[in-house]
């Protein structure tokens, strides 16, 4: 099973959820603003998040979204972090619905930095996707 994960960060919440998941997976985790970040083989299962900066997701993530291709992604899991609002996660999805990629309905979400209770949730929540 092909596995990847992609996020965007600005402050590491985000980030810290995303290796977590990674290292479950037995992946990296890459920022979607880095050169390696576009799929370029076939995944069966893609990780994807961000958090909320003032109602909406920061346009590195909303362009990486938008360069995603159907035929690459199998379905998608989205997970997020926030002060208060799960907004990113539909943001996120609709982003990969969009694109005509499945999204997985289940989510992670955390509230704040995530701290190792969190992490270990993070890791759990992306084994039942490998
Ligand atoms: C400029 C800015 C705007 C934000 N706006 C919101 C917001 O509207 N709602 C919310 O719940 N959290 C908001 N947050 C909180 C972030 O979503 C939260 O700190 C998140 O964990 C940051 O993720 P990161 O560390 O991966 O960048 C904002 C943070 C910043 C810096």
């Amino acid at each position: 099973m092909k596995i990847a994960v992609r996020y965007y960060s600005r402050s590491g919440n985000t980030k810290a959820v995303a290796e977590a998941i990674a290292k479950a997976a037995g992946v990296e985790a890459v920022p979607v603003d880095r050169n390696e970040a576009p799929i370029k083989e076939p995944v069966d299962v893609l990780f994807i998040g961000g958090a909320l900066y003032a109602y909406g997701i920061d346009a590195n993530l909303k362009d990486y979204l938008g360069t995603l291709k159907k035929e690459d992604v199998k379905k998608a899991v989205v997970f997020s972090t926030s002060w208060l609002s799960k907004h990113a996660i539909g943001l996120i999805k609709n982003g990969l619905t969009d694109a005509g990629i499945p999204v997985v309905e289940e989510f992670f979400y955390v509230r704040g930095k995530p701290g190792e209770d969190k992490l270990k949730d993070a890791a759990e929540f992306a084994r039942k996707f490998l």
